[in-house]
């Protein structure tokens, strides 16, 4: 049989049928195998690609199609039950082809879909409610979706989506900086035609199964692997070590790069790839990896931070000695004795776990052979980074590998680092056929990188009138079997361990401990958000000690202009926290009142209910830390006209594509809707650095600024304007009043790229390095945050119910504010599962029912605060938000759980068993 023909069925082996059903109004028929998924089928043969696959196992929710009117999991759905039914996908939505239904509008006016993924099974989910209940409330569109799993958005702008579907809307605003504009790539997110890593595959692409390791460490050999392919008619390749054509190393920081693609003769971690198997998909699918020719023998494994560091601990590299991969430092000052004289003195010990990204869409992709050139489409955080290391990997000149990011379906850090791509890019130069691969939810959460799991301790003191004297602080990181992020995370945390207060005298110590998990790398905060709730908690205990408001012990702590940071940094200007935490200043004192009268009244009836308060404050540094952090942006305008922005910053969901038009469109003076974009693509857009840090908004977005200023002084100069000249394009004629200019009477000036007159710039924040003792400036700016909780602990069952959320965000500029408050929404959601619910425990919670992320019914509503507190480097003041809005969400959860109970939560996630635990100490 060809591949053509193994290709389009699941399973040849099976009997088959004749599937007959309406699919979207239309009567449908396919040869299918009737225990096939309906999903599959769905995707495969009837190519509605807008039912998104998350989990395959009735978990996520991204599946979700309509079955005679009724939402059902298309995942766990066969075919079979099909036959017959009214089926309804999100393709089935739209008024007519690429017209958006009211609900789809809907979405796009509030901003609801993010990276997009979730975004068919919601709208389906919602579309099911409103034709039984058109105007339904919060709360009946929360149970609506409470089946879809979405970890971009908090859920809020979705509910309000829907609860707004049939309201009159006003026409979206074509503003530049300050709209709220809606999301300039959401159209295919809301119809359900974006491409993610798994769609839009060509025709009779091969299919790539990864073989892992079962253990945590072992040892390994191959028995005979050609006679095992040779039992296996239609194998394309089987891969291992000895196939790789370049280096068998990658890593996100050259320097350290350590994980290999396959693994040689030894694993590191349960879930290291030593070899893939490639061919037709139905082949491949169908085949049983059980006796695949591999022995392994089980060796001793470090799983935790003391279990790496003890004397005896197998070691995970040869070299770094003692399972320490890197070590951060920052110290000013004097603390000890800072410490000692200090009136008042707060320590603890504190941990947490290892917390996965569980972005919805998992890792996926395809690979394909153009003459000696490789084509790689799959999900991405980085493309300039991917590009360099596959042509290491591959042994190809750089510009022989072009990275076209798929529409990015969540990443938060782990999709930084090289997953699915080197597989199909070696399948594909292998085969000289289109490979492509899907991770399953299992191996995605098994192989992919962790936020760090943590062990600190740390003493701060303060002296009577409640000002901070100096803070000693000492943290441990299970940064699992590679390097990854490691380092970032070692030596951010000393950086931001003190929060953004002023303390004089501090040390702050941190280690990055190898151990064989899964590689920890970056997740929203790079270590920040651990340490943050260490700094924060014990905030708590020293206001409280002096006899001080919690709220006012920070403000009068918070740094300020002029107050060197612990690394000795100066600002002039924007440091804009004073203002966020004072902007809560109302909801606490109100909130504090109302829980005490709760809880009087609980006391009284002797009801196990009690409600408390907390804040907690954060700054982050924007982009990387003391090092070259360049970004670069293109922008254009053709002899007919055509304005084109070549914008690389991969938009995963946070709005770079949106935000960095708009920033272009005010410095060139054009209105948005002017732009054609061209995204990120190596072949097509200069290198804008990678989408981490928030350093997108800041960075790229000021390259996009000087691109666009740029662009405008050229324009201004061919016209013989002024400065403040009011710009127009219609058609191929620019004007400024009465002076116009005919873009086409330039068309033989066009550039290679086709452009008559083109700008292209970057930049590269200023910093400055750290000294032996961490000392200098690590970041241009910093942005600045406080978030306030309000809590409800059931003291009978242990269970933490978070009822508001209000956050303050100083963002220098609001470039748009509908994506900031989606931000905020979205990644105070994060730090509430990161505070209550979340951990990775290696070789036990390897899906998503095991694995819990906060659902719609447990996450509060969120009320923004956006303060604009300019920065002098960022693009008409913008800072960045995207880590910032995670970092103060879980301490001021667990300091609000201390507030309603006297409970101090030290070790997260703080699940009901923790919880009693801390409220029996408390009592006992
Ligand atoms: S893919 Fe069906 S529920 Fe996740
Ligand atoms: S928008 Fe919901 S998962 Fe990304």
């Amino acid at each position: 049989m060809s591949d053509a023909a193994l290709n389009r069925k699941s399973d040849q082996s099976a009997p088959g049928m004749t599937l007959s059903l309406v699919l979207n109004g239309t009567a449908r028929q396919a040869g299918v195998t009737p225990q096939a998924r309906l999903s599959a089928v769905l995707r495969e043969e009837f190519g509605c690609e807008g039912v998104k696959v998350g989990c395959d196992a009735g978990d996520c929710g991204a599946c979700t199609v309509l079955m005679d009117g009724a939402p059902v999991c298309a995942c766990l759905m066969p075919a079979a039950r099909a036959e017959g039914r009214i089926v309804e996908t999100v393709e089935g939505l739209a008024e007519a082809p690429g017209i958006p239904g009211a609900l789809q509008r809907a979405f796009l006016r509030h901003g609801a879909a993010q990276c997009g993924i979730c975004t068919p099974g919601m709208l389906v989910s919602a579309e099911a409610l409103l034709r039984r209940n058109p105007r339904p409330t919060e709360a009946e569109a929360e149970e609506a979706i409470s089946g879809v799993l979405c970890r971009c958005t908090g859920y809020a702008k979705i509910i309000s989506a829907i609860v707004d579907c049939h309201a009159e809307a006003p026409p979206a605003p074509d503003g530049a900086v300050g709209a709220r504009i809606e999301r300039l790539d959401g159209l295919p997110k809301v119809l359900g035609t974006d491409a993610f890593g798994a769609d839009n595959w060509p025709e009779d692409t091969l299919l790539v199964r990864v073989i892992r390791s079962p253990f945590h460490h072992a040892r390994f050999a191959f028995g005979d692997l050609a006679a095992w392919r040779a039992a296996h008619p239609g194998l394309r390749a089987v891969l291992t070590a000895a196939d790789i054509p370049g280096r068998n190393l990658h890593g996100v920081i050259p320097p350290l790069a350590d994980q290999p693609v396959f693994a040689g003769t030894a694993t590191r971690f349960k879930g290291e790839a030593v070899a893939a198997v490639v061919g037709p998909r139905a082949l491949i699918e169908a085949l049983d990896l059980a006796g695949f020719p591999v022995e392994w023998q089980e060796l001793d494994a470090a799983l935790t931070i003391d279990a790496a560091l003890d004397a005896g601990a197998p070691q995970v590299h040869e070299g770094r000695a003692g399972n320490v991969l890197v070590k951060g430092f920052v110290r000013r000052g004097t603390p000890e004795t800072a410490l000692s004289g200090a009136a008042v003195v707060a320590e603890g010990q504190f941990s947490s776990g290892f917390v996965e990204h569980a972005y919805i869409e998992p890792e996926a992709g395809f690979a394909r052979r153009v003459g000696d050139r490789l084509e790689v489409f799959a999900c991405t955080q980085a493309p300039h980074m991917d590009r360099d290391d596959l042509a290491l990997i591959m042994g190809l000149p750089v510009d022989a590998i072009r990275i076209l990011p798929s529409a990015v379906g969540g990443g938060f850090g782990s999709k930084l680092d090289l997953s699915v791509q080197p597989y199909i890019a070696l399948a594909a130069w292998v085969s000289g056929a289109p490979c492509g691969m899907v991770y399953t939810r299992t191996e995605s959460i098994q192989s992919s990188t962790k936020r760090h799991p943590s062990q600190i301790t740390a003493r701060i003191g303060a002296d009577a009138e409640g000002k901070l004297v100096g803070m000693v602080f000492e943290g441990y990181f299970n940064t699992g079997a590679y390097a990854s992020w490691g380092p970032t995370v070692a030596n951010r945390v000393p950086v931001h361990a003190s929060g953004p207060y002023s303390v004089p005298h501090y040390e702050a110590r941190s280690v990055a401990v190898h151990s064989h998990c899964a590689p920890s790398g970056a997740f929203r905060g790079f270590g920040v958000p651990q340490s943050s709730v260490v700094q924060e908690s014990l905030f708590d205990e020293l206001a409280d000690a002096v006899g001080m408001d919690r709220l006012e012990f920070r403000i009068l702590n918070a740094l300020g202009v002029g107050q060197p940071t612990v690394t000795g940094q100066v600002f002039a200007q924007g440091v804009g926290i004073r203002a966020c935490l004072e902007a809560l200043r109302d909801d606490w004192a109100a909130r504090r009142a109302q829980t005490a009268a709760f809880n009087a009244e609980q006391a009284r009836i002797g009801g196990p209910l009690r409600r408390g308060v907390g804040v907690a404050g954060m700054w982050y540094g924007c982009g990387n830390t003391s090092l070259p952090n360049p970004s670069t942006i293109r922008v254009g305008l053709k002899a007919d006209g055509t304005l084109v922005l070549h914008q690389g910053a991969v938009d995963i969901g946070q709005g770079s594509n949106t935000v960095i038009t708009q920033i272009c469109a005010e410095a060139l003076g054009l209105p948005v809707s002017a732009f054609t974009l061209v995204g990120a693509d190596t072949d097509l857009t200069p290198d804008a650095g990678k989408t981490s840090a928030s350093r997108q908004t800041f960075v790229s977005g000021g390259a996009s600024l000087r691109a666009g200023a740029a662009l405008r002084w050229q324009i201004l100069r061919r016209l013989n304007a002024g400065e403040g000249a009011r710009l127009t394009l219609t058609g191929s004629v620019i004007s400024a009043g009465d002076a116009r200019l005919d873009l086409a009477t330039l068309a033989n000036e066009a550039n290679a790229l086709g452009y008559v007159l083109m700008a292209e710039e970057t930049y590269d924040p200023p910093t400055s390095p750290l000294d032996e003792n961490g000392q200098g400036e690590p970041y241009a700016a910093y942005g600045w945050g406080a978030h306030l909780a309000e809590v409800e602990v059931d003291t009978e069952l242990g269970l933490i119910r978070t009822r508001d959320l209000v956050c303050a965000h100083d963002v220098g500029r609001a470039i748009n504010p509908t994506l900031l408050e989606g931000q905020i929404e979205g990644g105070s959601a994060q730090g509430l599962g990161f505070a209550l619910m979340e951990e990775f425990i290696p070789g036990r919670t390897e899906n998503l029912h095991d694995y819990l992320i906060p659902t719609a019914g447990d996450v509060p509503r969120v009320r923004s605060i956006l303060i604009e507190d300019p920065d002098a480097h960022g693009p008409f003041g913008a800072k960045g938000i995207g880590e910032q809005v995670l970092i103060p969400t879980a301490p001021a959860i667990l300091n609000a759980v201390r507030d309603a109970t006297g409970a101090r939560l030290r070790h997260l996630p703080a699940t009901p068993d923790k919880v009693l635990r801390a409220l029996h100490d408390v009592k006992s």
